[in-house]
């Protein structure tokens, strides 16, 4: 299997006592050492724990690589219902695993693991990102997360409408949790006009709390037939499916979620709708430049610019992808592997020691 994504290395990690089972994966340190999350989650098998690890680590260097930044890519994944399974001892054992790693690769918080947990890990290892703000950490990754994906809705908006506003527009956001909330607030602050969706009626009543004129509508299927420019799904993956895209009004596509598109084709779907698809993984990638800046000492001011390039990011994109005649999907995994590539290749000048 591993041959198949092309990693570069993929680590069992076993303590029967703790009961940790755990396995992480690099695909490549063409651009650094790899950064990614550690998943906590009840898998059904080794089978099915290994091909989600092998999927997100790929994810997570094509990520890390449009992000700019000096990182390749890895995820972790601890297989465990992390509400009966977790104790210190698992995290401590996960800990040095990930420290014999000796810096190949950064862990950070994913489903089922929190700034807390990445604390206890960090006593055993100094590969750790995503700590709390007492221990030096970047803490809630969602801040620089909602401001890209509106980086991204900006760089839409200027591809569709020539300004680079969402003022006056009318944006449909699904999932108003961590990220989507946050992003309700940005779009206020710019004059746009918002509807939102989301299972949760708690998280939808702090929404309209902070501001009464956010409209609400039922369900997906409600929203994406509403008359809106925008659509930003921030719950889940896979909001985009053949439904979905044969409804939607929007003509922009951007929002946090990851793996957005159900399948493969529907960024070709997308197109033939002419609806503008900003890719998932490029908009929501301001969340790994905050733990990112971690590593060096966190800086809120310093990360934030650098998630304020997504905007240009997000540009280039479009630009390729009508140069190059290929949704623009496809074009972020061109640059993606083009800096991969160019700047990975690097490494092979000598240096002298
Ligand atoms: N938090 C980050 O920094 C970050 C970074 C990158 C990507 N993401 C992705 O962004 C998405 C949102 O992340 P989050 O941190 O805000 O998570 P969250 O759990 O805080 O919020 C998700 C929200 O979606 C709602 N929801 C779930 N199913 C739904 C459905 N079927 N219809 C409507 N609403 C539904 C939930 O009730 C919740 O309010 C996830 O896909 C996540 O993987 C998050």
């Amino acid at each position: 299997m591993t041959e198949v994504f092309g990693h570069e290395q993929v680590v069992f990690c076993a303590d029967r006592q703790s009961g940790l089972r755990a396995i992480i994966a690099i695909h490549n340190t063409a651009l650094g050492p790899g950064l990614g999350g550690t998943r906590f989650y009840p898998y059904e098998s080794e089978q099915a724990a290994l091909a989600d690890v092998l999927n997100l680590s790929r994810g997570m260097a094509y990520k890390n690589a449009l992000a700019g930044l000096d990182l390749g890519g890895g995820k972790a994944v601890i297989i465990g219902d992390p509400a009966t399974d977790k104790s210190e001892a698992l995290l401590r054992a996960y800990g040095r695993f990930v420290e014999s790693l000796n810096g190949r690769y950064f862990t950070a918080c994913d489903v089922g693991t929190y700034s807390e947990d990445m604390d206890i890990v960090a006593r055993e290892s100094r590969f750790v990102t995503g700590r709390t703000i007492a221990n030096g950490g970047a803490g809630d990754s969602s801040i620089l997360t909602s401001f890209g994906v509106f980086q991204g809705m900006r760089a839409s908006a200027q591809h569709i409408h020539g300004r680079s506003t969402l003022h006056g527009l009318r944006v449909g956001v699904e999932g108003v949790g961590k990220v989507g909330h946050r992003l309700v607030d940005l779009l206020i602050e710019d004059g746009a006009s918002v509807v939102v969706c989301d299972v949760s009626e708690r998280a939808v009543d702090q929404v309209r709390q902070r501001h009464p004129q956010v409209e609400v509508v039922a369900s997906l299927a409600e929203l994406v037939a509403e008359e809106i420019d925008v659509f930003a799904p921030c719950a889940l993956g896979g909001s985009l499916d053949d439904t979905t895209v044969a409804t939607l009004r929007a003509r922009i596509v951007c929002g946090a979620a990851n793996n957005q598109l159900a399948h493969p084709g529907v960024e070709k779907q997308l197109e033939e709708r002419g609806i503008l698809y900003a890719p998932d993984y490029v908009v929501n990638s301001g969340g790994v430049i905050q733990v990112a800046d971690e590593i060096r000492g966190f800086n809120m001011e310093r990360a934030r610019a650098k998630a304020g390039q997504i905007y240009d990011t997000t540009l280039k994109i479009f630009a390729i992808a009508a140069e190059e005649g290929v949704p623009p999907a496809v074009a972020a995994d061109r640059l993606a592997e083009r800096r991969m590539s160019e700047v990975g290749r690097l490494k092979g000048i000598w240096l002298g020691h």
